[in-house]
């Protein structure tokens, strides 16, 4: 089929959080990719973006914080905004769910498939919170994971042990609102029947679209043959568009229902503000002659090929996705990013830490992208891919040609003289280059054709390196400007190549190059630059990254890491015992002892033997620490904390008079207290 226009969307990312290098390198950086490229051909493509603001998660961030659930979205919505801005991702829209015109478009969009009876009604049994007087999302339920007994499950997932939850499956259940024990009531939703599409999907993924990437196939295959079920597209919640039907009050459009309808209110808002540059929304969605795009990460794969698509169909007037390049998830050093746990680079930082650097960024993660598997990022990668491909290979090449006509042309382009074979040579493989880079954007080959890309500069810099021009400035000027000139005309051509992957770098190089517009058929051109045209002042496109930097990043998630590990011990602290009053506490005598004896109570395993110095003529202490001490005579010495009121008692024949106090640690072990400072024998704690 010969599309007229291309319209890309890329995934609405939740407004609840800021944006990390995972959004970019899974989805914003492939679409910004393509966009630009498919811009730089001429072609008429519309880049569509914008936050996804309703959902549950978002209304819990709210109540955790105190605000309202707009405060939030508001907040990140614009920090989002910014940072894809920022990277150099040029949507021709970023709105949002919260527009008004999106509330009408979904609203209208369920209308019209409620009217037509593309619904079904269904009754289930659902949690609700009579004190809060609300039906209970699976979120706001908390109790005991079935499969590893944690207590701190969610409805829909357990974080202890990763497995997918009802509600229902939780041991003792306790809303999250009001703490109190929910009850089973029933609530009437509205289901869009996917069984029923089921066959037209096989037939449209399965048989017409086997071009699909094979992770985008083999899970939609995958869904397919575990057969579809009715999908509710309602919720009990606060938040969010109202179901608009009579009855439906306390209901709101599920957010997967509204959010992908969220590129076409989008694209609505977009052309109603600037109909002459991009005409009537309709014909964004609706043209048989518009290629659909979705760029998406690998969780959304059902949504944007199995449950959005069903929906377009049921409405009758929208065009189908033609492709949907979902890819899979990036780790940071070994570990699946996440923002809950802050593992994760987060753009406004790198901003900050790397300014300027966007473009290396978008190569490294380009360069790694996880276009078929997961990947992984590592701090010692990005650098290494900085300093020995971006300045090493790319950088060098373009500095030295600029450099090399600066001080024997005055920075003026010399002729192209008598080409030797080596010359000839060069401009072929270069030319084959330029094939091998479109047949690779156009199949969502991102990684592969940024490669090709900087095989290019490759080629530049082996060129300059074996003619070695500056060797030959003092015998054989002609020839230096034939090699300057070609060396000159592929810089021109890299500006091309590399502004859908380093939009930033190119525009600096076409500064230094002194060149104006340019489109994707210039690439190849071996005549982009007359001779006698002036250049400017070369500059440094890259400069290298240094190991302190480096090192920085990786003390910053270390830090992360042990703050992670302290907060998953103090999640498992035990509960706090029954209120006791202070006449309760005042009875305790607690005091402070030094050790002047310890040693292991003979025939019992557990016990050491403690002789104190209390302040009040010594005593004799047993306590069931051994295993925890294994070398009892190093304790001598030390002041410790011990009841002093405790009733004596007779243990394996031993007077033991009191008690000293330890910590129990997450996993059982004892740890005596001991003071930090030495305090007198025999003081009492206050
Ligand atoms: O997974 C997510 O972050 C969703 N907010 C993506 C929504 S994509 C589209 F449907 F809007
Ligand atoms: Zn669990």
């Amino acid at each position: 089929m010969n599309f007229k226009r291309t319209t890309v969307t890329s995934a609405l990312p939740y407004a609840n959080g800021p944006v990390h290098i995972g959004h970019l390198a899974g989805v914003y950086v492939p679409a910004d990719i393509y966009v630009r490229y498919l811009r730089l051909k001429g072609e008429e493509v519309l880049f569509v973006g914008g936050s996804d603001e309703h959902g549950v998660p978002i209304t819990i961030k709210a109540r955790n914080e105190g605000v309202s659930p707009q405060d939030i979205v508001d907040r990140y919505h614009s920090i989002i905004k910014n940072a894809f801005a920022e990277f150099g991702i040029k949507f021709d829209v970023y709105s949002r769910t919260t527009s008004k015109t999106h509330k009408k478009v979904a609203s209208d969009f369920f209308k019209k498939l409620y009217e037509d009876g593309k619904f079904i009604e269904q009754t289930s049994e659902q949690y609700y919170d009579t004190e809060a007087k609300q039906f209970l999302a699976d979120r706001y339920i908390t109790g005991k994971c079935p499969h590893c007994g944690n207590e701190k499950a969610y409805g829909d997932q357990c974080e202890s042990c990763g497995t997918s939850l009802s509600a229902t499956d939780l041991i003792n259940p306790k809303s999250a609102i009001s703490g109190s024990i929910p009850e089973m009531r029933e609530t009437k939703h509205w289901y869009l029947p996917l069984d029923q599409h089921e066959s037209w999907l096989r037939q449209w993924i399965l048989e017409d679209h086997k071009e699909w990437k094979t992770n985008v196939y083999g899970q939609c295959k995958s869904w397919l043959d575990m057969g579809l079920q009715p999908r509710a597209v309602s919720r009990d919640l606060d938040w969010g568009i109202p179901v608009p039907v009579e009855g439906a009050e306390g209901k709101v459009l599920y957010v997967w229902f509204d959010a992908p309808i969220g590129y076409i209110s989008n694209t609505k808002e977009l052309c109603e503000a600037e109909s002459e540059k991009f005409g009537n929304w309709e014909t964004w969605w609706k043209d048989p002659e518009t290629r659909l795009v979705h760029f998406i990460g690998k969780d959304n794969i059902v949504f944007h090929c199995i449950v959005f698509p069903a929906m377009l169909k049921a409405e009758r007037s929208y065009i189908l996705p033609d492709n949907v390049p979902a890819n899979e998830f990036l780790n940071l050093e070994g570990d699946k990013i996440s923002t809950s746990r802050n593992w994760a680079v987060w753009l406004h930082e790198y901003l900050v830490d790397f300014p300027g650097k966007q473009d290396v960024l978008r190569y490294v993660l380009t360069a790694n992208a996880p276009e078929t598997k997961d990947n992984d990022f590592t701090w010692k990668d990005f650098q290494a891919r900085n300093n020995n491909e971006l300045v090493a290979v790319y950088g060098n090449f373009v500095n030295r040609a600029l450099v090399l006509t600066k001080k024997y042309f005055d920075g003026k382009v010399p002729a192209l003289n008598e080409l030797t074979d080596y010359d000839k040579q060069t401009l072929a493989d270069f030319a084959n280059v330029k094939i091998e880079v479109e047949k690779l954007l156009d199949t969502f080959h991102f990684r592969d054709a940024q490669k090709e890309a900087m095989n290019l500069a490759r080629i530049g810099n082996k060129y300059l390196a074996e003619t070695e021009p500056w060797k030959l400035a003092k015998t054989d000027m002609s020839r230096v400007e034939t090699i300057l000139n070609i060396s000159l005309q592929i810089a021109a051509n890299l500006s091309i190549a590399f502004e859908p992957f380093l939009p930033f770098s190119s525009e600096k190089l076409r500064n230094m190059l002194n060149l104006g517009s340019f489109d994707w058929a210039d690439l190849g051109k071996m005549d982009l630059l007359a001779t006698g045209h002036q250049l400017n002042k070369p500059e440094l496109l890259f400069e290298r990254i240094e190991d302190e930097q480096i090192d920085t990043q990786l003390a910053k998630l270390h830090a992360t890491k042990l703050a992670n590990e302290a907060n998953e011990t103090s999640t498992k602290v035990a509960p706090v015992k029954e209120n006791v009053t202070f006449d309760d506490f005042m009875k305790m005598d607690i005091r402070v002892g030094t050790v002047l004896e310890c040693t292991k109570v003979p025939k019992a395993d557990k016990l050491l033997q403690f002789k104190l110095d209390d302040g009040m003529g010594g005593r004799t202490i047993l306590s069931g620490i051994a295993a925890y001490y294994p070398n009892p005579e190093e304790l001598v010495g030390s002041q410790v904390l011990f009841i002093a009121n405790f009733p004596p008692r007779k243990l394996r024949g031993i007077d033991s008079e009191g008690m000293i106090l330890s910590a129990e640690n997450p996993d059982g072990s004892l740890t005596l207290i001991r003071p930090s400072e030495k305090l007198s024998n025999g003081s009492p704690i206050v």
